[in-house]
């Protein structure tokens, strides 16, 4: 079950509208900290690789060659284990009642440092005809952008990934009108960590990032994960995992003495301490700072504490199986205190009955056929799938919800429609072969509708060969979906009401926000 490249969830791409550059094939583009040369990509647009946004170069004579894909950042792999270990006083899910039957953990992936690009933007800029610059960043990832703890705030940077992105974003402002863009026009999209770290952009500064750093957001399948104070139990456990693992626990200045670890031991033990998750969540991730980010994000979503920005979201029908194991077989309740290990002992029991009526036949029959491809842990693998809902699905409602009626929803239900399956529609490379259905009628209308919003404000901009109906805003009193999907030979694309099953279990998520951390 495991995606063979978790890859895409990583990067984190800015559309800054407009006009294409006119001009020399191979520009040069004086930034003042250096100046980078461009190149023409078979597509002919101009692709400028591996930019330097932070730090310059250390050679700053003369033209750098933006000829290379830079390297990538070394990421950590999701957690393998059959129970979290930072649930302490589960009395309900000792390992005993676990059952283990056949459980498998596949091993920690050696193979961290893909080289090359994941995405390549060369698609959506022709989609875009000539409308949209892609600023595709990197961050700092993992253990090196997301451990937290008191030591490191006291001597480094908490959530330093973010403040890459955000430092990145500053970048924008300043330099694409360089490349022909513009500043005020700035759509910032991400899928699942990166959809993740698009709502945290969307609540950072608690709501009054000024000046404001984008327009619009697109969260692709956003992921909101338990997101605990800087110094709570959890991180500081993390943070010990890593120092002892290091060699680093006695050290006077922990903090320090792990800057002086080599960079391959440190991505050993990111992927060890990665590993002792919870099967399918992920060890390290943003925190509460106290001041980029004041409050986990739905609890600031509930205090309305939002950066202003439009905003389009996308889930996927099946998120949840390339997170779980079917043969880690778990009731609700186990299943529960295990994903949101803060979550009471004695809440579990009224949490697992929202699942409950999962077991009609017709949904059992809609899973099956929707979701389930082998019989074998069945009632685990529908169980579990549904509830990860609670931590990609229904945190994008809570984020339509707060919004009142400036949102837009999106479903993509081509099956597979699992985790992921939509990105190869708008960056192709991203999967071997391209997107399965490869229809072109289809892709201009989902992958057009993407790219409109971003340089239009709305996804409807009656784009030559599009399906698109006109698309609703979400709210609360009308609350339709844009469904797409595929018949045997052309595409399926029409509005839909939400789930109301589905929204009332959201519902639940959002009463219990302070018990899940999220
Ligand atoms: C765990 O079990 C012990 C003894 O049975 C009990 O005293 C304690 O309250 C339980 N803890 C929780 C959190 O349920
Ligand atoms: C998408 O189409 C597939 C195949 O026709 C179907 O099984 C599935 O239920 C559809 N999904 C939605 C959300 O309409």
């Amino acid at each position: 079950m495991l995606a063979s490249k978790p890859l895409q969830m990583l990067l984190f791409g800015i559309l800054g509208a407009i006009s294409a550059l006119a001009a020399p094939t191979k520009p040069v583009v004086n930034l003042g900290y250096a100046q980078y040369q461009g190149f023409p990509t078979a597509q002919g647009n101009i692709d400028f690789l591996g930019i330097r946004y932070a730090a310059p170069p250390t050679a700053v004579d003369g033209i750098q060659l933006a000829d290379k894909q830079p390297n990538i950042c070394p990421q950590a792999w999701f957690g393998l284990s059959p129970s979290s270990p930072w649930r302490t006083s589960a009395n309900k899910t000792t390992s005993s009642s676990l059952a283990k039957r056949g459980f498998e953990v596949p091993p920690p992936s050696e193979d961290c440092f893909a080289p090359g690009g994941v995405y390549d933007a060369d698609e959506i800029v022709k989609l875009s005809n000539d409308n949209a610059i892609v600023v595709l960043i990197q961050y700092r990832l993992g253990l090196h952008g997301f451990l937290a703890g008191k030591e490191v705030k006291k001597d480094g940077a908490l959530n330093a990934g973010l403040l890459d992105q955000q430092f990145a974003l500053q970048w924008v402002q300043k330099h694409i009108s360089k490349f022909g863009g513009d500043p005020g026009r700035v759509t910032i999209w991400g899928q699942s960590a990166g959809g993740g770290a698009v709502l945290q952009h969307l609540i950072a500064n608690g709501g009054q990032t000024k000046p404001a750093l984008f327009q619009n957001a697109i969260l692709s399948s956003a992921y909101a994960a338990p997101q605990y104070r800087y110094d709570e139990r959890i991180p500081e456990a993390v943070f010990s995992e890593v120092v002892t693992r290091t060699s680093c626990a006695s050290a006077r200045n922990k903090l320090q003495c792990l800057r002086n670890v080599d960079s391959k031991v440190l991505s050993e033990v990111q992927a060890a301490v990665a590993s002792i998750g919870f099967y399918g969540t992920f060890v390290f991730g943003p925190v509460v700072d106290g001041t980029v980010i004041q409050d986990a994000p739905l609890r600031a979503l509930h205090q309305k504490k939002i950066n202003k920005a439009n905003v389009l979201t996308v889930t996927n029908s099946d998120e949840g199986s390339l997170f779980t194991n079917s043969d880690l077989v778990l009731d609700s309740e186990d299943y529960i205190a295990q994903l949101f290990p803060t979550f009471p002992n004695g809440q579990l029991k009224s949490a697992a009955a929202h699942y409950t009526g999962l077991g009609s036949k017709t949904e059992q029959a809609t899973l099956i056929m929707g979701e389930c491809k082998g019989a074998f842990g069945f009632w685990s693998h529908v169980r579990l799938t549904y509830h990860l809902t609670a931590l990609y699905v229904c945190p994008t409602y809570t984020l339509l919800r707060s919004l009142g009626n400036r949102g837009y929803k999106g479903h993509f239900a081509v099956p597979p429609a699992t985790h992921g399956a939509d990105v190869a529609y708008y960056f192709p490379s991203s999967l071997e072969g391209g997107p399965p259905f490869k229809d072109p009628q289809f892709i201009a209308t989902f992958a057009g509708a993407l790219l409109d919003f971003a340089v239009t404000q709305s996804p409807n901009a009656a784009r030559q060969g599009s399906l698109l109906p006109a698309w609703p805003r979400w709210s609360e009193a009308n609350r339709k979906e844009m469904v797409f999907n595929r018949t045997d030979d052309s595409p399926a694309i029409s509005i839909v009401d939400s789930l109301p099953a589905l929204q009332e279990r959201c519902r639940y998520w959002d009463t219990v926000a302070q018990f899940t951390g999220q």
